[in-house]
Order: C-alpha cells, then sequence, then structure tokens
C-alpha cells in the first residue's frame, strides 16, 4: 500500500458530496492533463446519487472535459438498464444523460442476458482492451468511487466471499445464491480487488450513522478482510481516501478532530 488512507469527516452529507465532486473534478483534470484521458469506476446504491446530481449541474460539469472521460462500474446487479436496481441506470439518469461524454466510452457491465460470468469475462476484456497499454499489463483506473454497506461489504464483494481473496481475476461473477449478499439479492458482477488495487485513487464515500460500525471496524479493526471486505482493496501505488459524513465516521477514535467544512 502506499501509505495510510486519508479519513476525510465532512459535518453534513452536503459537504460531503460537495467535497467529492471537487474530488472527482481535480482527478479527472489531472488524469486528462496527464495521459488524456480519465477513467473511472462507478458504484450504485444511494449514497452516490447526491454526487452524480451535483456532478450533472451545469457549473460543476463544466469543469470536466467529458469527451475524455471512460466510464465504468465496481459492480453491477444484473438487471436491464431501466431497472430501478440498476447502478448503470441509476448513473444514467443522473448524470451520464446530462453530461457530454460519448456512449463509446461508457463500459457498462451488461449482465442481464448473459451469464454472470461470462459477463465478468467480457467486462475484463473490455477493461484491459481500453486501459492497458500490453496484455500483460494490469489496467489502472484513474479513480474508482466505492460505498461501505453496513456489513462491511464494498462493490459487490461480500463479508464470507471469496472474492476478497481473489488474487488474478478483475472481475467476477457473484450468483444471487452467495451468503451475505446485501439486498437487492441478485446475480451481480464485481471488480475484484487486483482490478481496484490498480486504481491510482480510490475513495470511499460514506454517509449515516448505520455505516459507524462497519466503518470503524474496517479502519480501525483487526485486518480480517473476509469478515471486512473493504479491507482487501490495497492499491499498489493509487492513493485511498475515506470520505465520511459525521454520523459515518462516529465509531472512529479522534473524529471531532478531523471533523472539516467543505469550502
Ligand atoms: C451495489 C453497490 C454497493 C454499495 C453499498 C452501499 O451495487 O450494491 O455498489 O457496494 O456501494 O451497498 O450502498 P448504499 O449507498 O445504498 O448504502
Amino acid at each position: 500500500m502506499s501509505g495510510p488512507p486519508e479519513i476525510v469527516v465532512c459535518a453534513g452529507p452536503d459537504s460531503l458530496h460537495e467535497r467529492a465532486a471537487r474530488r472527482f473534478v481535480q482527478a479527472a483534470r489531472t488524469a486528462i492533463g496527464a495521459r488524456g484521458r480519465f477513467a473511472v469506476a462507478l458504484s450504485g446504491g444511494s449514497t452516490p446519487r447526491p454526487l452524480f446530481e451535483r456532478l450533472a449541474d451545469p457549473g460543476v460539469a463544466g469543469a470536466v472535459e467529458w469527451d475524455a472521460v471512460h466510464v465504468f462500474w465496481c459492480d453491477e446487479r444484473c438487471v436491464p438498464p431501466d431497472d430501478e436496481r440498476s447502478n448503470y441506470g441509476m448513473a444514467k439518469r443522473l448524470l451520464l444523460d446530462r453530461v457530454p461524454v460519448s456512449g463509446t466510452r461508457v463500459h457498462r457491465i451488461r449482465c442481464e442476458d448473459v451469464e454472470p460470468a461470462e459477463a465478468a469475462e467480457r467486462y475484463e476484456k473490455e477493461l484491459r482492451e481500453t486501459l492497458s497499454v500490453t496484455p500483460a499489463e494490469t489496467p489502472h483506473l484513474d479513480f474508482a468511487l466505492l460505498g461501505l454497506g453496513s456489513d462491511g461489504h464494498t462493490a459487490s464483494i461480500f463479508p464470507g466471499s471469496s472474492a476478497a481473496a481473489e488474487t488474478t481475476r478483475l472481475a467476477l461473477a457473484v450468483p444471487a445464491s452467495e451468503p451475505g449478499m446485501a439486498d437487492p439479492v441478485v446475480d451481480r458482477v464485481t471488480l475484484a480487488p487486483p482490478a481496484l488495487d490498480a486504481a491510482r485513487e480510490v475513495v470511499f464515500l460514506v454517509a449515516g450513522s448505520g455505516k459507524a460500525p462497519a466503518v470503524a471496524a474496517t479502519l480501525e479493526g483487526p485486518r480480517d478482510p473476509a469478515r471486512w471486505p473493504a479491507q482487501a482493496i490495497d492499491p499498489v501505488d493509487g492513493d485511498v481516501a475515506w470520505l465520511l459524513d459525521s454520523g459515518a465516521a462516529a465509531g472512529l477514535s479522534g473524529f471531532v478532530e478531523a471533523v472539516e467544512e467543505a469550502t
């Protein structure tokens, strides 16, 4: 790992999403300036919704060179895009339909009409073909946006899943039958630790006091990635940041000192 994670505690949801949006915009500028493109992987769930809406706001969206952005997902539920549980569908409605991103650079995980294992293989291939310089190289996402479940899962890597220990494959099928899957219980495809660990920047966005025990156990508890899968995300050279609201941070020691308002 490149160093201890950065932990930013914001007073409330507004400052949290403002902070996350600024981080996204800055990461996009840095990546496009350095390499001519910004490869981001988004997550689903309820937490990123206000962030997507903020990024779609013309004042913020105008600061991103969208035609240089490649959009991937950290995980997907295997449902059609117009199903309200679809992570792609949510990002499309709230963000992608409102910004000038090219459709050819939106790399959704298509798993509603193929076996999840095949979808995972195809997605891994697409990641490699889009981002790798050589076939042997692990592709580097510039920015991976992750959430945390109150049970400790991240992306679709659930407690007790062998996905947390994956060392080779970049994307994995997660069957609905997997014990420990949080709602919605449907087949899923997830990026695995090797893909997330190659990211240049990993940002966990977590809000609400219901997440406080999982945040504290993940960040300050004993290392046990099988129980707390977010501990399995350990970038080789990339930076990790945890953007928390004060509710989510409430179980951390010394969180009061860390509270700051976004400016
Ligand atoms: C998914 C997600 C998942 C999510 C967490 C947090 O597709 O289910 O990507 O990992 O980030 O479950 O979800 P909430 O923001 O809804 O709490």
